[in-house]
């Protein structure tokens, strides 16, 4: 008997399979910690509901929580991210309750969340917070049964953060995007890569002697901007935090205001969290031609509802291209609805990368099993232990050997005695 299940087409699951198990390959740490469940069931009987991107990564991440005992159910964490075949997948060939298809409403997206809840879970696992939110604001009721959850994004972490300052929060939540071996890896080469690869799919534009405009210099926006250098752009950034915008400086960026941006770029790609960091001061000045997409969380970065108005008409020219018709005979283009372009233009962060995020979920999972009884109600960083654990594995299953320091070394570092 098939499970429970909402998924646009159960006859694409052999498809699914084959990708998920390609993805499996690219994902040795995530692999190695499935054995390990398969053998210890640290996650014996407990029902965890996720939210995260529906693609073949995190598919071998709720395989590996399956096998580790867990009664696990998915739903989606964004209504274009979702692979139809990936879905099917879970469903047909390993049996994961899957709430999730590409491109729903609003009333869709939030109707697989209430899904996965009425599982009545006791770990959730999120990507940008609309699962807790949706369980703190609808479910209040069911807070008292959760013993913890994990978050995946920068995004998610700082709606807990708010939850927490509150004091609304309602169970003990391990902020996963902190660990070193997630945002160092996940969020600049993951996001580097995966944008530029949305971009390209999206348009087939060439970057070289391009002008790149990065909106955001956080660890997402480092990546998007140095892939773009690398593949011969003129890059421009955009940042609010001083810190961070000399450090572009630095980095051998060109840094400006929006609005100076605005007449120079040739494709803009928002990268900050944050809304409207292109709004209509800048749609006005933009160049015949300019392309914007997100790479954010959510579709709040480009203002659509003011570049709509300030249009005189749209129309689709590509599967994920929307042009808009400006004043002075120009047209702008807006990529996958300003959604984030590297999920619903492509496929997401590569395997590899994804490999360290999700060996960190899995694992804070398995501590939160294991620490429930004395956690409080707060937002927690992965364990370090977990963290270098995480990268010690990457580097072995990458071949990768590195020294050790010897124990003089050691006293040395731990001393104070020793000067000049
Ligand atoms: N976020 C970014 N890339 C992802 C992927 N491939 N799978 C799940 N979540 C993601």
């Amino acid at each position: 008997m098939t499970v429970e299940h909402d998924i646009a087409d159960i006859g694409l699951a052999d498809e699914g399979q084959l990708k998920i198990e390609w993805a499996d390959r690219q994902m040795p740490v995530l692999t190695r910690i499935r054995e390990r469940f398969e053998k210890e069931r640290p996650l014996e009987g407990i029902k965890i509901a996720a939210c995260l991107h529906v693609t073949t990564e995190t598919a071998n991440l709720m395989r590996t929580l399956a096998t580790g005992g867990a009664d696990v159910a998915l739903c989606a964490s964004n209504p274009l991210s979702t692979q139809d075949t990936t879905a099917a997948g879970l469903v047909g060939a390993y049996d994961i309750p899957t709430y999730a298809i590409r491109g729903v409403d609003e009333t869709q997206y939030y109707g697989h969340l209430k899904a996965v809840l009425d599982r009545k879970p006791v770990i959730t696992m999120d990507d940008g917070c609309d699962l807790v939110t949706m369980l703190h604001q609808q479910r209040p009721d069911q807070l008292k049964d959760v013993i913890g959850g994990t978050e995946e994004t920068t995004t998610g972490i700082i709606r807990l953060h708010a939850m927490e300052a509150d004091g609304v929060l309602g169970y003990p939540v391990v902020g996963v995007n902190d660990a070193l071996t997630k945002h160092l890896f996940d969020n600049r080469y993951g996001t580097g890569q995966s944008a530029i690869d949305g971009i390209i799919r999206a348009t087939n534009v060439l970057l070289a002697g391009r002008t790149v405009v990065v909106c955001g210099y956080g660890m997402c926006g480092r990546g998007v901007a140095s892939r773009a250098k690398g593949m011969g752009a003129d890059v421009i950034v955009t940042e609010v935090e001083p810190t961070r915008a000399l450090e572009a400086a630095m980095d051998g960026f060109r840094v400006m205001t929006g609005r100076a941006a605005a007449s120079q770029g040739d494709i803009f790609v928002t990268v900050t969290g944050n809304k409207h960091v292109l709004d209509s001061e800048h749609f006005e000045l933009m160049k015949d031609g300019a392309i914007m997409c997100n790479a954010g969380h959510f579709d709040i970065e480009i203002n659509l509802k003011a570049l709509r108005s300030m249009a005189s008409g749209s129309r689709r020219v590509r599967q994920e291209v929307e042009e808009f018709s400006m004043e002075g005979d120009r047209k702008v283009y807006v990529l996958a609805d300003g959604r984030l372009v590297n999920l619903a233009a492509a496929e997401g962060h590569p395997a590899a990368v994804m490999d360290m995020s999700f060996a960190n979920q899995a694992l804070s999972c398995e501590w939160i099993a294991q620490n429930a009884a004395h956690l409080e109600k707060k937002v927690y960083p992965v364990p370090v232990e977990i963290d270098r654990e995480v990268a010690r594995l990457k580097l072995e299953t990458m071949g990768v050997r590195i020294d050790e320091l010897t124990a003089a070394q050691k006293s040395y570092q731990e001393g104070w005695e020793e000067g000049t």
